[in-house]
C-alpha cells in the first residue's frame, strides 16, 4: 500500500484515534432549527438581521434538550466522535462566549446548550469535536460581500461596509476559538466552514480570517487536535473533507493518500428540515459507511436537532437501524482500512481489512446464488478460514460440483470459492470474514 500522510508543514493533529475510529456524528444545530427548512435560510431568503432576530432569536426554546439522549443515541449506533456547530453562518453561539451577546444564554434557552452537550458525549465514550463557522451572517465588523449572505446583493452594500473592520472580526474568531479550546477539556477535532476566496479579491480567505495566526494559536494551545482543510492555508489542514459525495477511491493530494472524511446528511439539509422527504435508508446509510472504511476514509454523519431539542424521528429510526448492524458488524468497520491491492473486490462487494488482526471484510452488497468468487492467487494461498461475521458460522470454501463445472468450462484461473447460504442472512448487509495466513 502507499504510504499515509498523517502530518504536514501546519498540521500535526493526532489522527491516530480518528483512523480506527471511523463513523461520527455531526450535529447542526441553531436558530435555523425553528424556520426549519434549511441552515442557510438567512441567506437563502435574504432575512435581514432584525426580522431573523425578532423571529428566531427571540422564540429559541429548546425545552425539551436531554443531551444524554443525543449521546445515547450516537453511542447506540456505534459512532466513536462526534462534532457540534458551536457556531454556524447565522452567527449563532451556543456557549455562553464572553465575546457576544448573540448566544443561547441570551434567548429563552437561558443557558450554555453546548456545556452539558461534550460532557453527555464523553460520559459516553465520545471524542469531542467543534464545528466553527468562518462565515458570520450577524456580525456587525464581518465585511458584507457580493457572494454570500443575505446582504449580498443588497443595493446599500457598500454603505453597509462604511465602518466595518474585517480585522476585528478576525480577532473575534481567534477569541472565540480560543475559549472553545480552554473552556471545554480536550477537543479532539476543529472543523472549520468554510474558506470562498476569489481571484478579484471580494472572495474570503486566510487574510479574512488571519489563517496562519489562528492555527500557531491552536497549535499552542492543542496540540493534538486535528484541524479540517477549509481554511484556506495548504497544508494546515489534518484531514480532507469531501461533502454530500463519495469519492471514487482514495483522495491523493501530491500523489500521496490522505486522512479523510466524508461528511453526509440524511437528506440534504444539514439543520432540522420539516418538509425535505429526500431521506436516505439505513440501507443506503450503512452502505455509504461501508463505502468509506473501503476507501481508507472516516464518514460524518449529520443530524439537525429541532427547535425543542430532540432528534427528529427518522434520524432516530436511521441511528437504531445502523447501531443494530453495528452490533454485530462492527469489527469490519473499527480499526479497518482500504484492503491490499493482492486482493481485489469481488463483484458486488466493498472489502476492508484490518492490519492488526490480518481479517478482510467482504462486505456482500447484492447477494448472489450460492457461489461467490474471490478471484486472485492470493485468496487461493492466504485465506484460512471464513466465516459470516454476524453469527460466526462456517461459510465453507468450496466451488462447483463436477458435472457442474463441467457444463461451463473455463481456464484455470486462480480463484477461491464460497459456498453461500442459498438465503441471504438475516441483516442488511451479510458480511464475510477472512481469516488469513
Ligand atoms: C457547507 C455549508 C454548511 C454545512 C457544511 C457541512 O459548507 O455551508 O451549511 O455546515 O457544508 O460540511
Amino acid at each position: 500500500m502507499k504510504k499515509t500522510i498523517t502530518t504536514s508543514a501546519f498540521g500535526k493533529g493526532d489522527t491516530t484515534w480518528f483512523v480506527r475510529a471511523r463513523f461520527g456524528l455531526f450535529i447542526h444545530w441553531g436558530l435555523y432549527a425553528l424556520p426549519a427548512r434549511h441552515e442557510w435560510v438567512k441567506a437563502n431568503e435574504k432575512i435581514p438581521n432584525e426580522v431573523y432576530d425578532a423571529k428566531y432569536f427571540a422564540h429559541f426554546d429548546p425545552d425539551l434538550y436531554d443531551p444524554n439522549q443525543w449521546a445515547a443515541a450516537a453511542a447506540h449506533a456505534g459512532m466513536k466522535y462526534f462534532v457540534v456547530t458551536t457556531k454556524h453562518h447565522e452567527g449563532f453561539c451556543l456557549w455562553d462566549s464572553k465575546l457576544t451577546d448573540y448566544k443561547a444564554t441570551n434567548t429563552p434557552a437561558k443557558r450554555d446548550l453546548l456545556k452539558p452537550m461534550v460532557k453527555a458525549f464523553r460520559e459516553h465514550g465520545l471524542r469531542t469535536g467543534f464545528y466553527h463557522s468562518l462565515i458570520d451572517w450577524h456580525h456587525p465588523h464581518y465585511v458584507l460581500d457580493p457572494h454570500i449572505g443575505p446582504y449580498r446583493d443588497h443595493p446599500d452594500r457598500e454603505k453597509m461596509n462604511i465602518g466595518r473592520d474585517q480585522k476585528k472580526y478576525a480577532a473575534y474568531l481567534h477569541g472565540q476559538v480560543r475559549e472553545l479550546l480552554t473552556q471545554f477539556g480536550p477537543v479532539d477535532i476543529l472543523w472549520f466552514d468554510f474558506s470562498y476566496p476569489k481571484p478579484d479579491g471580494t472572495g474570503k480567505g486566510r487574510d479574512d480570517w488571519q489563517s496562519a495566526k489562528l492555527v500557531k494559536m491552536i497549535r499552542r494551545l492543542q496540540p493534538k487536535v486535528i484541524l479540517d482543510d477549509r481554511l484556506d492555508l495548504p497544508g494546515s489542514g489534518d484531514i480532507n473533507t469531501p461533502e454530500q459525495f463519495q469519492p471514487r477511491e482514495w483522495p491523493t493530494v501530491n500523489g500521496q493518500r490522505v486522512v479523510w472524511e466524508a461528511c453526509q446528511t440524511f437528506s440534504g439539509s444539514w439543520g432540522y428540515h420539516r418538509d425535505e422527504m429526500t431521506w436516505r435508508s439505513t440501507d443506503e446509510l450503512i452502505r455509504t459507511l461501508i463505502d468509506c472504511v473501503s476507501k481508507g476514509g472516516n464518514l460524518l454523519l449529520n443530524v439537525g436537532p429541532t427547535g425543542r431539542g430532540e432528534f427528529d424521528y427518522r434520524a432516530l429510526d436511521r441511528l437504531r437501524g445502523i447501531g443494530e448492524w453495528m452490533h454485530h458488524h462492527s469489527r469490519s468497520i473499527y480499526g479497518c482500512t482500504q484492503a491490499p491491492d493482492e486482493f481485489p473486490c469481488p463483484r458486488d462487494c466493498r472489502l476492508t481489512y484490518n492490519p492488526d488482526t490480518k481479517r478482510l471484510y467482504v462486505h456482500v452488497f447484492a447477494w448472489p446464488y450460492k457461489h461467490l468468487y474471490l478471484d486472485g492467487q492470493a485468496y487461493v494461498d492466504r485465506v484460512e478460514y471464513a466465516q459470516l461475521l454476524h453469527d460466526a458460522s462456517e461459510v465453507r470454501i468450496r466451488g462447483l460440483e463436477n458435472w457442474q463445472a463441467q457444463r461451463t468450462p473455463r481456464g484455470a484461473k486462480p480463484e477461491l470459492p464460497l459456498l453461500l447460504p442459498q438465503v441471504k442472512p438475516n441483516v442488511t448487509i451479510p458480511v464475510i470474514e477472512l481469516f488469513l495466513k
